[in-house]
């Protein structure tokens, strides 16, 4: 299938307003971040896939024969065709991408073979690397086509890992850049400014899945006091697109604190609504101590914040920041947002240190 080394990127994103949201219809604004993960698929003849994901420590091989024995019975049977010599093709031949099963995640649980006490975030990502494995073929070049058959099997991954998510994350990967997101409707976002941002990881575990479901339970609780919660939510996302629309090329400071403002807003919204945490109202004080704004990005509860740098700050006020929360414990990157999709490189393409950091795995 694969007859030399294909080296992929994908860029990290973050929602900028409209997470919980969007799960119930409303806007999102979602942007690409400068901040990207590599992958090199490499052939061997070992008859075994390799799988190492040296951030978060995972590194696992299977037979290649197990697997699609699985296969066979993975694949619905109408998509089974005596004559497929390779399964993994019938799928995506087809543009026929499928929502995994809860039977297919048991399978793919028992194939998985992982270590009972492995953290269920590494867990997740197996299992959503093994369903996309069984399920895509790969191509070298990418068309329109491609990259939204892409979207919609990063999306079925995104079910593996999260139950009902509601397509941005994936959207927002593939196509790069920033979008307004509603329903599976998706535009970019005129010439957005090149925002510089910090991302903090709080190092706080959460499921993306609880979380959603924690909004869902509050808002079929409190109907009238959470539904306005998210329409106000819907009405910040429109008004920082209105006001990145008219920054374009140059920003004033005014612009910056309106932002700043949604910013503050919407972080006080999301922890009515029962997302916020401790680590994350840390964060928040840290960088307001340093005259920045801060919210959660994503699901809550922990995870990841962002943090708006206004132009004209000086850098030792950036590193005496990013310095402060580090402190915390936290992980903290300085980065841009508006990075290209999914993307092939040629390994000549590639920065000198990325390169090296994949032929040292
Ligand atoms: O934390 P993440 O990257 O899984 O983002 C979740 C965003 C939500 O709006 C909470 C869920 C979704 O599917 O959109």
């Amino acid at each position: 299938m694969l007859s030399e080394v294909l080296l992929v990127s994908a860029p990290g994103k973050v929602i900028l307003h409209g997470e919980h949201a969007v799960v119930h219809g409303k806007v999102a604004l979602a942007v690409a971040l400068n901040l990207r993960t590599f992958l090199r698929l490499q052939p061997h003849s070992s008859g075994k896939v390799d799988l190492n994901l040296p951030n978060i420590g995972i590194k696992r091989a299977w037979d290649v024969a197990r697997l699609q024995l699985l296969d066979t019975s993975f694949l619905a049977p109408e998509a089974l065709s005596p004559t497929c010599v390779c399964l993994f093709a019938c799928g995506t031949e087809q543009g026929d991408v499928t929502a995994p099963t809860p039977e297919q995640v048991e399978k793919l649980k028992e194939v998985a073979g992982l270590p009972d006490d492995c953290a269920v975030t590494e867990r997740l990502a197996v299992l959503a690397f093994l369903y996309l494995y069984l399920s895509i073929f790969w191509k070298q070049r990418w068309t329109k086509e491609d990259l939204e058959l892409i979207n919609k099997w990063a999306f079925q991954g995104e079910r593996v890992i999260h139950g009902n998510p509601s397509g941005v994350d994936n959207a927002v990967s593939t196509w790069g850049g920033a979008l307004r997101y509603q329903q599976g409707k998706i535009s970019s976002l005129k010439r957005p400014p090149a925002l510089q941002i910090l991302l903090t990881n709080t190092k706080v575990p959460r499921s993306t899945k609880a979380l959603v479901a924690g909004v869902r339970n509050r808002l079929l609780k409190f109907p009238e006091i959470v539904a306005p919660l998210l329409t106000s939510i819907d009405a910040i996302s429109l008004e920082c697109e209105r006001v990145l629309g008219e920054m374009g090329e140059a920003p004033a400071l005014e612009q910056y604190l309106v932002l700043e403002e949604l910013i503050d807003m919407n972080q006080h919204h999301l922890n009515a609504l029962g997302v916020g945490h401790v680590s994350l109202d840390q964060l928040c004080q840290v960088t307001r101590a340093h005259g920045l704004h801060s919210k959660l990005t994503g699901a809550g509860g922990g995870g990841c914040g962002i943090t708006l740098l206004k132009p004209g700050l000086e850098q030792p006020e950036v590193e005496a920041t990013k310095q402060a929360l580090t402190n915390c414990g936290f992980d903290c990157w300085e980065t841009s947002i508006g990075a290209p999709g999914v993307s092939v490189h040629s390994a000549t393409s590639l920065d000198s240190r990325v390169r090296q950091a994949l032929d040292g795995l």
